[in-house]
């Protein structure tokens, strides 16, 4: 054979085995975000799942929540639960809460990852609002408390693979971020001491935008104008019967009941959602007090003076 076409042929086995390396060389540089979407999109191994709304089944099976934290090397943050373990119904909604405090002089942007075991369970894991959702800023020496609301989805009793598990962990890892793209800034779950609009549209964008709006009806009725208007009569909203035929007025005390939980403050109601925490309810309560001004977008509700409400009612 001619070195030639030795030469040749040598070529043709090389340049595919080339570039098969450099593709290997790619996905293994790239597994990690490979391996997070491909997790995220299937629930395996461990990553949960995020959901907009709770479950609106609960079912008699429990199933007891272990927390467990841990802090990369690099980053000056301490970070706890603040409570080591939760038991709840399959279907029902929890809050539960973390402690974050950056113990440096500076600044500092995080990021959380998350993880449950056994990793089967995973996908029956569901988060409602996390911290670990997005990159997260906390200031020099601040100290935030930050809530966690997920569920369990009773499917779990029925699989199987996951039938037997009575316990599940739930882990978190904060790490330095590396690249931080518009942190959201955590000093949002710090309350103040007197009632804060601003902290209170942060939350509402975070807990109620996914289902309501000031001027249009989404899964729950518009909420503009809602201080002082009759409860149940939204226009065009399919309300259940039992807040249609409620004889209440809103008013920042009774929407502070309500928030805390509608279904024991009116029984029969169809909100799935409760708000814990007297001071977020006190807070989300004075930006719906102040008005909406009319969206730019889901994520941007911007409170607005008293005298700009009256137009809105008129319009
Ligand atoms: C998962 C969806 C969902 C979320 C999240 C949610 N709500 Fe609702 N909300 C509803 C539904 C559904 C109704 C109607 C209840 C009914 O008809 O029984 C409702 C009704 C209300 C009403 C009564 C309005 C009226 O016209 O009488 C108020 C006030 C309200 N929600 C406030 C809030 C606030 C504040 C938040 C955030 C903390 C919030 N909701 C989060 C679904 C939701």
């Amino acid at each position: 054979m001619s070195t030639k076409l030795q030469r040749r042929k040598n070529l043709r086995v090389l340049v595919p085995c080339l570039a098969t390396i450099t593709i290997m060389l790619g996905v293994v540089a790239y597994s990690p975000t490979l391996y997070r979407l491909f997790c995220a999109a299937t629930g395996f191994g461990g990553t949960t799942q995020r959901a907009l709304a709770g479950s609106e089944e609960r079912s008699d099976r429990t199933v007891t929540v272990l927390f467990d934290t841990n802090v990369a090397p690099d980053l000056p943050w301490r970070f706890e639960p603040e409570q080591r373990e939760v038991t709840v119904h399959l279907g029902e909604q929890k809050l539960v809460f973390f402690m974050a405090q950056n113990l440096s002089d500076k600044a500092i942007v995080g990021h959380a990852t998350f993880n449950v075991s056994p990793g089967t369970t995973g996908i029956y894991f569901n988060k409602i609002q996390c911290f670990c959702f997005d990159d997260e800023l906390l200031d020099a020496h601040e100290k935030v408390d930050m809530p966690v609301v997920f569920f369990v989805d009773p499917a779990m009793a029925t699989d199987p693979e996951t039938a037997a598990v009575d316990a599940i962990t739930l882990s978190y890892t904060f790490f330095r971020s590396p690249a931080p793209d518009k942190p959201k800034d955590l000093s949002r779950f710090l309350a103040t001491s007197s009632p804060d609009p601003a902290r209170g549209q942060a939350l509402f964008v975070e807990r109620c935008a996914a289902c309501h709006a000031p001027d249009v009806n989404k899964a729950g009725p518009m909420l503009g104008n809602v201080v002082g208007r009759k409860a149940g009569s939204a226009p065009g909203y399919n309300y259940s019967l039992a807040l249609r035929s409620a004889d209440l007025t809103w008013s920042a005390d009774s929407l502070d009941q309500w928030l805390a939980d509608p279904r024991k403050f009116i029984p029969g109601v169809k909100m799935p959602i409760r708000v814990l925490d007297a001071s977020t309810r006190r807070d989300i309560i004075a930006y719906l007090k102040a008005g909406f001004d009319k969206p730019s977008g889901r994520s941007e509700y911007r409170p607005v003076a008293q005298g700009s409400l009256d137009q809105h009612r008129n319009e």
